[in-house]
């Protein structure tokens, strides 16, 4: 360790003990731990997700499942529709698997290397919960933590080369007591202060450690890579009314969206475009369209209406109440697509 990163744990400590965030998966600083379950469901929540986005989620989820052995025992349908709006909906399938493996084991696993075994429990989540829930010497690294460290040591190669450079210097600088509070000042520290854009410097307790800070231009750091253009993708929605019901299905697989309820549609996928086809013929009226950035592609989803449809006619699926329509836990997507069809018929 260089003398002056010899300093960084104990000040940024001395930071969190004066500014940590009170989040409600949280213990306050130096306090004893908290839930394993509380800081597992928020760390899973949590990733691609904002501390504002995840709040009234992580409250509903304890309130219908307040123990990790009440979510193993619950249907993952319900697991899904709970999640719904969330995003990035294999985290929920995962969940409900991590659950039902906890539970099977009387309790969540201490040790960073047994969490990592768990289904959906990437290096960050078991680093951060056995650093958070269990006080161990973890080495955690998530977006935050990157941006901060790329900055304090000016790590010039770009993401995601990067990363092992950054992963090498985070393991200097976590110490040995409190490396939860550590990975939590470091993330308060990287949402607060070092932030992406304009980080305030002056307000930063590492700022006379900070590499960035001294060469003048910190938003540098982290190096980005050069940016790959998302392919577009179009496909369509279609809304398939009967009275006061509409069709829905659930969508297969593991994959994009798989294993949430939907509306039916023509086939898209992140790597081509859906057929156009609709599942009956009719006079389909244009609804509009919806936008959706997912991981590896951009989609254009057209929405199309067709009412006073053959029931015999269409495809499999539930014939679901309109009036209900918010309890269908419709992913994003779909909950837009059907407020336009809505809008239109
Ligand atoms: N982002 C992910 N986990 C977090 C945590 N425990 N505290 C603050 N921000 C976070
Ligand atoms: Fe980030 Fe500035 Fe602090 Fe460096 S001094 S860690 S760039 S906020």
């Amino acid at each position: 360790m260089t003398a002056s990163a010899a300093d960084i744990p104990a000040k940024l400590l001395d930071w969190y003990d004066r500014h940590a965030r009170d989040l409600p998966w949280r213990a306050r600083p130096g306090k004893p731990a908290p839930d394993p379950y509380h800081v597992w469901l928020s760390e899973v929540m949590l990733q691609q997700t904002t501390v504002a986005a995840v709040k009234p989620y992580f409250a509903k989820f304890l309130a219908i499942w307040p123990t990790v052995e009440s979510l193993a025992a619950a249907p993952e349908e319900e697991v899904m529709a709970a999640w719904a709006g969330l995003g990035y909906y294999s985290r929920a399938r995962n969940l409900v698997k991590a659950a039902r493996a906890v539970a099977a084991l009387g309790a969540f696993p201490a040790a960073e290397d047994e969490l990592r075994k768990l289904p959906g429990l990437g290096a960050y989540t078991a680093a951060a919960v056995a650093a958070i829930a269990f006080g161990q010497r973890a080495v955690v690294v998530d977006a935050n933590v990157e941006r901060v460290v790329a900055r304090l040591f000016t790590i010039d190669e770009p993401l995601p080369g990067a990363r092992k450079a950054i992963r090498h210097h985070v393991e200097t600088i976590t110490p040995e007591d409190r490396a939860g509070d550590f990975a939590q000042a470091m993330m308060d520290l990287g949402s607060a202060i070092c932030t992406t854009r304009a980080p305030k410097c002056l307000l930063c307790p590492l700022a006379a450690d900070c590499g960035a800070r001294l060469a003048g231009y910190p938003e540098r750091y982290p190096v980005k890579p050069p940016k790959q253009a998302k392919p577009e993708r179009v496909g369509h929605a279609w809304w398939i009314a009967d009275g006061d019901r509409v069709l829905l299905v659930r969508r297969a697989g593991t994959g994009m969206l798989g294993g949430m309820r939907a509306l039916p549609d023509d086939g898209w996928t992140a790597r081509a475009n859906g057929s156009g086809q609709p599942p009956v013929g009719g006079e389909w009226r244009e609804c509009g369209t919806v936008r959706h950035g997912f991981t590896h592609a951009n989609l254009t989803l057209h929405v199309r209406a067709l009412e006073h449809v053959r029931v015999s006619a269409v495809p499999d699926g539930e014939w679901w109440p309109l009036a209900d329509l918010d309890n269908a836990g419709l992913p994003t997507l779909f909950a837009k697509a059907a407020r336009l069809a809505l809008a239109e018929v």
